[in-house]
């Protein structure tokens, strides 16, 4: 299992690199703005900046809506580095979009995915990620993790090579349901994997090795 930071900070891309266990980044508009990143040359520097903490695939997505626009910014984002995954929106022309740079093996990465339905598009248009949204989900009383499960089994079925990369999770217990459901990736904040390593007995425990060690 794979997983990503989903954050656009600088310091907790550090952090989880630093750790040794991160394999990627997952960005969006709106993480950006929260950390500041305005206008088209300082969203480019910071992809950049970001690259070269991790050594993994980085989603930048494209702020287009159409299918023109998307190819367009989408090729200005793969030839920034090759660790760049293009982020497109689950709509017609994103799926469009992620054909012909599927077709032209640059790396994708289908977000904003609520439904079995469009998992089964993004993998047919050659994906190489595909987005589904749990904590959303969840927030409208809609079983988010049931969703991994469904394309999971759909994934299985045939045999799709598109990863699925659950998204917009919140916590440590998102993290472990979606390993045992077979999610290929997850991304979340460095807290959900910080918690990760907590449990009161290895404190408990690593507290009494030192105690016994001075005596
Ligand atoms: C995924 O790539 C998105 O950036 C993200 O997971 C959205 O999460 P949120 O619902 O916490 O905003």
């Amino acid at each position: 299992m794979k997983f990503f930071i989903d954050t656009a900070n600088l310091d907790q891309i550090r952090e989880a690199q630093e750790m040794g266990v991160l394999d990627g980044v997952t960005t969006n508009p709106s993480l950006m703005a929260k950390e500041g990143i305005t206008g088209h040359e300082n969203i480019i520097n910071h992809y950049k900046a970001i690259c070269e903490i991790v050594d993994g695939d980085v989603s930048a997505e494209v702020i287009a809506t159409d299918y023109e626009g998307m190819v367009k910014e989408g090729e200005v984002l793969a030839k920034l580095n090759p660790q760049i995954v293009v982020k497109l929106p689950m709509i017609k022309d994103g799926v469009k979009a992620c054909k012909y740079f599927s077709n032209k093996g640059i790396k994708t990465n289908m977000t904003l995915v609520f439904s079995a339905g469009q998992a089964l598009l993004a993998a047919k248009a050659g994906a190489t990620y595909m987005s589904p949204f749990i904590g959303r989900l969840d927030d409208i009383s809609t079983d988010g993790l049931g969703l991994i499960s469904e394309i999971r089994l759909i994934y299985d079925n045939y045999g799709f090579e598109t990863q699925i990369l659950a998204a917009s999770v919140r916590h440590t217990m998102h993290i472990m349901d979606c390993a045992k459901i077979g999610a290929d990736v997850m991304t979340g904040p460095l807290s959900a994997i910080d918690g990760l390593l907590k449990h009161p007995l290895t404190d408990i425990g690593l507290a009494k090795f030192l105690v016994d060690f001075k005596k």
